[in-house]
């Protein structure tokens, strides 16, 4: 008989859309940090399943939220008024400085009805042809048709079309691309403060404080997609934070479940008129299982400190990856890391030799490692992330010194 796992792989393998490239192995449980696979070897949990888990495994606050969620309505409707859901809506408003939220179940929706409503709100106020939304190349945005073809990388568009009209891309950065991007058509500008799939790539102050002058100027709305950054991740609640600069359009998600699916967008008073009743919905958005759930995560973010927690704990992982050798730069703010390895390391062979040694990151690209742990992490929990990757990127540079000699031969 074969193992669990293999069991698993199997299945996967034969009944699921081949759509992920997976590493082998399969999570039963976690705490904290530390997650254990089907056959029992623990690993150090340091991409959190892509920016989701800010409060790790197992949180107790979270486990007993969820029991308590469970044990009261899952699910009615958005025909009926929701009190978690209205009461999460006001914490939101309130910690980002926005007016309204509307609440979905995923970072890609989030963004989808934050462009719908950029569009409407800006078609029915300025009028039909401004319906133009300008993104950054290297962007990530999510798989549904209005985020993807947000996303500015085409490699995410390939065989999807016909894509929606009227998305225009701009470098990064580049504050004259900008300026000459949005014009009299333009209904939004959508960025995120730190790219993330791309492999951690912060926006400049100045083009951030740009990007809001040329869309007040023009009459552009300004979207910033938090989806990744937001809810402590960086070392603020939101990214945003940093810059001194509030969006008309703010869309999260990940984090604010600490692993229960919910996506919201939350824009001004005068944005939110955009909508009204009918033109958008979802059945699943807000319901009462997971905005209660994400009220208990934001009552643990802000009860226990953990964007100061990961703002220090940022810079003191972000001081031990820059002196490993193999590693060129390390990018990023707060527990929202980047490291580029040296020419001729590749990034998923050294996140593949990661693995092996117990330790979970991601990579982006080929030179890219993305390091997106719990909030909850320990300096201890840092410090042995780092001494794997040290390991790690050692292992790699002399396999591949092996493989070079062994050419040449
Ligand atoms: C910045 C950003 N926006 C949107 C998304 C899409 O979110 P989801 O996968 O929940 O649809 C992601 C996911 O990685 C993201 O990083």
């Amino acid at each position: 008989m074969g193992s669990r796992f293999a069991e698993i792989q199997a299945l996967s393998d034969k009944y699921l859309m081949n759509t992920y490239n997976r590493l082998p192995v399969a999570f039963v449980d976690g705490r904290g940090a530390r997650i254990r696979d089907t056959e029992g070897k623990e690993y150090l949990d340091f991409l959190g399943g892509i920016a989701v888990s800010v409060l790790g495994h197992g949180h107790p606050a979270l486990v007993r939220a969820i029991k308590e969620a469970a044990e009261g309505v899952l699910h009615t409707s958005n025909v009926y008024y929701i009190e978690a859901q209205a009461r999460l809506a006001a914490r939101l408003a309130e910690l980002s400085g926005l007016d309204r939220a509307f609440f979905a179940n995923t970072g890609a929706e989030a963004n989808e009805g934050a462009i719908k409503l950029a569009r409407r709100y800006a078609r029915r106020r300025k009028g039909e042809d401004r319906y133009k939304i300008v993104s950054a190349l290297h962007s990530f945005h999510g798989r549904t048709m209005g985020a993807m073809t947000a996303t500015g990388q085409p490699k995410f568009h390939d065989g999807f079309g016909p894509l929606p009209e009227g998305f225009e891309y701009v470098p990064l950065n580049d504050v004259a691309a900008l300026e000459a991007a949005v014009d009299g058509r333009t209904a939004a500008v959508i960025l995120e403060p730190i790219q993330g799939e791309s492999g951690v790539r912060p926006c400049t102050p100045e083009y951030l404080q740009a990007a809001r002058r040329i869309c007040d100027q023009r009459g552009a709305l300004l979207i910033f997609d938090e989806v990744q950054t937001g809810i402590g991740r960086t070392g603020k609640m939101f990214a945003f934070e940093h810059y001194g600069v509030r969006p008309d359009i703010l869309s999260l998600a990940k984090a604010l479940g600490g692993g229960i699916p919910i996506g919201v967008f939350l824009a001004t008073e005068e944005v939110s008129r955009g909508f009204e009743p009918g033109v958008h919905g979802t059945t699943f958005g807000g319901n009462p299982f997971a905005t209660k759930v994400a009220g208990a995560v934001l009552d643990v973010v802000i009860g226990e400190k953990l964007p100061e927690r990961a703002a220090a704990l940022g810079a003191h992982l972000k001081a031990r990856l820059e002196r490993l050798d193999g590693v060129a730069e390390v990018r990023g703010m707060g527990l929202m890391i980047g490291v580029e390895l040296e020419e001729g390391l590749s990034a998923p062979r050294v996140m593949r030799a990661a693995f092996e040694r117990g330790l979970l990151v991601g990579a982006s690209g080929d030179a890219v490692l993305r390091v997106l742990p719990p909030l909850v992490i320990s300096e201890a929990d840092a410090d042995e992330a780092a001494g794997i990757l040290e390991a790690a990127i050692g292992a790699v540079r002399e396999a591949a010194r092996e493989e070079s000699a062994a050419a040449k031969d």
